[in-house]
């Protein structure tokens, strides 16, 4: 069998396409959404990240909010930018790069953006959300598995699922979406033993380790779709994810490249729940509005 590609570039193109429409709807009642992106520190491959996201906003008509931090900020002057962008109504999410620099709790900075503005969906209300099925900002990454997986037309309830990497930015929440699905879902880690010993019983295999070359055809059931979330730099420089793809699409029923498969997708989820963000803004705008407009008739009456 030769697998099907999932295309992560084409669909975020059309779901792209889709954002025009509600940015204009915004724009119509006086919106622009806007994400502020923090970056602490100049990491090369944050700083490469960070200009993506803020390239996205651009080509979707959001306002990005860039701001570039020197890396032995002092946290308190971190969590001072956040409580100032937390009350800016031309803010609508807020993101900080990840990984901060030692001297910074990721947890204190985390927890300090506002859970109407986390569009990261880091934030411990939005995790918590996600345990329990009524997220608000789904992380960008899985999310945008979920939206992959489905274009394949696999319906996951009942599915295994077999989650390599358990980071709390994709292994984690990716498991928990999946189980809301009612799939039956396995994460393996570093500490695992026999990886291959549970990779092979997954009908739906996701890959998020940093590892290249980590799952071989050997390690995959016949028929999978196999899901690679992996983006490494091999020292000629070429981009590849964690899985063997030449090997492994002959196995697979899909798979997705890299690069071309979930990267894309994730930047394009973060446009998404930004507008999300923004559009609850001005529902609870609009629902103020009446009140204060209510408020008078029920004194007077
Ligand atoms: N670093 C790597 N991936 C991510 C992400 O999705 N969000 C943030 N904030 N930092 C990251």
């Amino acid at each position: 069998m030769t697998a099907q590609i999932i295309d992560g570039k084409a669909l975020s193109k059309r779901l792209r396409e889709g954002f025009r429409e509600r940015v204009d709807h915004l724009a119509d009642q006086g919106v622009q959404p806007g994400l502020a992106v923090i970056l602490v520190g100049d990491n090369p491959a944050s700083r490469v990240y960070v200009g993506n996201k803020v390239k996205a906003c651009e080509e979707c008509g959001v306002r990005s909010f860039h701001i570039a931090l020197p890396v032995d900020t002092p946290q308190a002057e971190v969590l001072a930018t956040i409580a100032r962008l937390n009350a800016d109504p031309a803010v609508h999410g807020i993101l900080i790069q990840l990984p901060l620099p030692p001297h910074i709790e990721p947890r204190a900075v985390l927890e300090a953006i506002s859970v109407h503005k986390d569009v990261d969906g880091f934030h411990l209300y939005n995790v918590g959300g996600l345990v329990v099925g009524n997220t608000i900002f789904p992380p960008c990454t899985p999310y945008g598995v979920q939206l992959l997986l489905d274009t394949t037309g696999t319906d996951v309830a009942g599915k295994n699922v077999v989650v390599v990497g358990a980071s709390n930015i994709v292994g984690k929440p990716m498991a928990l979406m999946l189980l809301q699905r009612e799939a039956t879902v396995t994460i393996c880690h570093a500490r695992t033993r026999d990886l291959a010993q549970h990779t092979i019983l997954a009908d739906i295999l996701i890959v998020a380790a940093g590892k290249p070359g980590l799952i071989v055809p050997q390690m995959v059931k016949e028929g999978a779709i196999v899901i690679d979330v992996g983006i490494n730099r091999l020292p000629d420089g070429k981009i590849v994810g964690d899985v063997d793809f030449d090997g492994v699409k002959e196995k697979a029923s899909w798979i997705t490249p890299v690069p071309g498969g979930v990267g894309p997708m994730t930047v394009t989820m973060l446009i998404e729940n930004t507008l999300r963000s923004a559009e609850r803004a001005l529902r609870m705008r609009q629902a103020d509005d009446f009140q204060e407009w209510e408020a008078p008739t029920l004194k007077n009456g």
